[in-house]
């Protein structure tokens, strides 16, 4: 028996075979909004006399739960000659009395607005939820090739994400990518799609050869086993600083008219010019080096990401894309003027390949420099092809901040001038601005791990302030760690991607407004009730719902059942904090509403309501923070 059955059978001539194949993209079975949806549409078409499929997608959202649950402006309908306030007030009118599932809308000035009635929505709604549990509010057919025929298989998505240099710090940028990233690949799986995540590595080009060097010459083995990101960051700093002394040096040297050309043959710079090249030519030894530093420094990252909840299905990097396929590449472009000689280097004049401002904006980048070395573009263009060639996606993500904007504008539009419009096209920048003022304690900050270390500190100091909880929590560091990590992700993804924000730790770490050890908190909450009731499941599901007639429990459930629909309409935004800003939402509601629904301590049958709704409360709580790549916690 489908959960929503109990939804479905209080409305007359209401089939959901009938609803989901008339209105697009509807799947009352798993989205009780769409049920909503799908109803109200048949009502109002009897109503105004319009083609249901115009009003199911004029339904929209509303601003809070005192405007209602969906609204309706009549403009939307496109009646002509009459005035959209008259409209209102006669569809209102007409709107039977004893519909099933909605009170009599309510007007403001051209705009309806429809109430869910409480008691089917609480009967309806909260079995579903014990039904679907983990899996409520993911909808697998939006990830079906073919949503009516699962055996044509699932849509394939690659997420490109955190993206870190080796031997170079692990900076703000890079964290933002990763949180994104996993958000974004967690939010496809559940919306059916076959995941691919992706690292791309900064592990090539003349600077590894340097760093090779460095080793060389100062190179401790043991530090490099112990800790290999901070000792190859340490070697990386030494000889950058080497290197431009030297070339200061030799500069100086120049200008009092000495002779430098043997100085230059064997700076420090021609020197990593020249082991980066042996690299390239797959030199065995140059090769084994710069592969240990690559290996060791993915166990590290793995380490780091293991906090964070996320695996990666491929550690790619700059350093895979081959050679040959870039050749191949830039040949091509040459024979399709795509881009041409300039004093010996290649590049491409997109002012010249494409008329007007957009010419002008891509400007004019290099794909080949002058020793004929290829770049940062050039192997993005590779891999693109590469990737689609290997995954066969049928979509593409790339999370990369938006100073890189101008360069993914770049590659995207030279894979389409290549003749792949197709492929670009399946491509997408998810970008994102810049985290401001980020150092730990003790000043700037080098390493994600560093900062992560800070924030959890920070938060068992907080935890030991309350003795009697701290000491009933089984593993503190543990769950330190846990809310020092839902700090920082929070605060990252409470405002939309592109706007920049300030690091600061003492209000990430703040138990008051909307942070995540907040979110922690409501979440531990509702489990400590759960605990304390002593309920088990079979209680709960056997529930008696109709004791739930208080306004604060109806509008819990109001905010539960939105859950699936926040989830559709968080895969058209991408953006964390429409997940986000549902959840505190929902924390708020829960506040306000215990000092109205005791459960502890109330009569038996009324405890097995209230916890009920509670519990599916936990459950859409757990379920959104899992999804943002948080780890709810049960004690705090
Ligand atoms: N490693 C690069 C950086 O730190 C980010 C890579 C982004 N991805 C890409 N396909 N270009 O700036």
């Amino acid at each position: 028996q489908a959960p929503v059955d109990s939804l479905v059978k209080q409305v007359e001539g209401l089939s959901l075979d009938a609803l989901a194949d008339k209105y697009p993209n509807c799947y009352p079975q798993i989205n009780p909004f769409d049920l909503y949806r799908a109803h109200l549409s048949n009502v109002l078409a009897d109503i105004t006399g319009v083609d249901p499929k115009i009003i199911y997608p004029a339904l929209a959202w509303t601003q809070g739960l005192d405007k209602g649950d969906l609204t309706l402006p009549t403009p939307a309908l496109r009646i002509k000659g009459q005035k959209p306030d008259e409209l209102a007030k006669t569809w209102a009118e007409k709107f039977p009395d004893n519909d099933p599932l909605f009170e009599k809308p309510v007007v403001t000035n051209y705009f309806l607005s429809f109430f869910f009635r409480g008691p089917a929505l609480v009967k309806g709604v909260l079995p579903m939820i014990q039904h679907f549990g983990a899996e409520y509010g993911n909808n697998k057919f939006n990830g079906l090739k073919d949503p009516k025929d699962p055996s044509k298989g699932k849509k394939r998505i690659v997420v490109e994400f955190s993206s870190p240099n080796i031997a170079k710090p692990f900076h703000a940028g890079h964290l933002r990518s990763t949180i994104i990233g996993g958000f974004l690949a967690n939010l496809y799986e559940g919306a059916g799609w076959d995941v691919v995540r992706i690292n791309y590595l900064g592990d090539w080009g003349k600077q590894y050869g340097l760093l090779a060097l460095a080793y060389e010459r100062y190179g401790d083995e043991q530090a490099l086993q112990q800790d290999p990101i901070n000792h190859l960051f340490q070697l990386y700093v030494r000889i950058n600083n080497e290197l431009s002394a030297e070339k200061e040096d030799i500069a100086k040297r120049k200008e009092a008219g000495e002779d430098v050309t043997a100085l230059e043959a064997n700076s420090l710079d021609e020197q990593a010019r020249r082991y980066f090249k042996k690299m390239t030519e797959r030199d065995p030894d140059a090769l084994a080096m710069w592969k240990r530093f690559r290996d060791l420094s993915i166990v590290r990252y793995k380490q780091t990401y293991a906090r964070l909840n996320i695996k990666f299905d491929e550690y790619s990097g700059e350093s895979q894309v081959s050679e040959e396929a870039m050749d191949k590449i830039v040949k091509e472009m040459l024979e399709k003027g795509i881009c041409k000689e300039d004093q010996g280097a290649l590049l491409v004049d997109f002012p010249s390949l494409i008329p007007g401002k957009e010419g002008k904006r891509l400007e004019r980048p290099l794909v080949r420099k002058r020793d004929g070395t290829a770049l940062y573009l050039t192997r993005d263009i590779a891999e693109l092809l590469a990737r689609h060639e290997k995954y066969q996606f049928d979509k593409m993500i790339y999370v990369i901040a938006s100073a890189q904007d101008l360069h993914v504008k770049q590659f995207f539009k030279i894979v389409e001038l290549l003749g792949h419009k197709d492929i670009a096209e399946k491509c997408q920048h998810v970008n994102f601005g810049l985290v401001l003022g980020m150092s730990t304690r003790k000043g700037t900050v080098k390493f994600l791990d560093d900062i992560l270390r800070d924030v959890a500190d920070k938060m068992h100091e907080v935890m030991k302030k309350n003795q009697e909880k701290y000491q009933q929590v089984e593993n503190p560091e543990a769950t330190a760690d846990t809310l020092g990590i839902s700090s920082v992700m929070v605060q990252d993804m409470t405002g939309k991607r592109i706007n920049n924000y300030t690091f600061n730790i003492d209000t990430m770490t703040a138990f008051e407004g909307d942070t995540g050890p907040y979110l922690q908190y409501a979440h531990a909450r509702v489990c400590s009730i759960r605990r304390k009731a002593g309920l088990t499941d079979e209680e709960l599901r056997s529930a008696d719902f109709s004791l739930l007639t208080e306004q604060h429990a109806v509008n819990i459930v109001r905010l539960l059942a939105q859950w699936p629909d926040i989830v559709q309409t968080t895969l058209r935004t991408l953006e964390p904090t429409t997940v986000l800003g549902y959840l505190f939402k929902m924390t708020h509601e829960l506040s306000r509403s215990y000092d109205h629904l005791q459960v502890v301590g109330s009569e038996r049958e009324v405890m097995k309501a209230r916890m009920a709704l509670y519990d599916a409360a936990r459950t859409v709580l757990g379920n959104g923070m899992r999804m943002l790549g948080l780890t709810p916690v049960e004690r705090m």
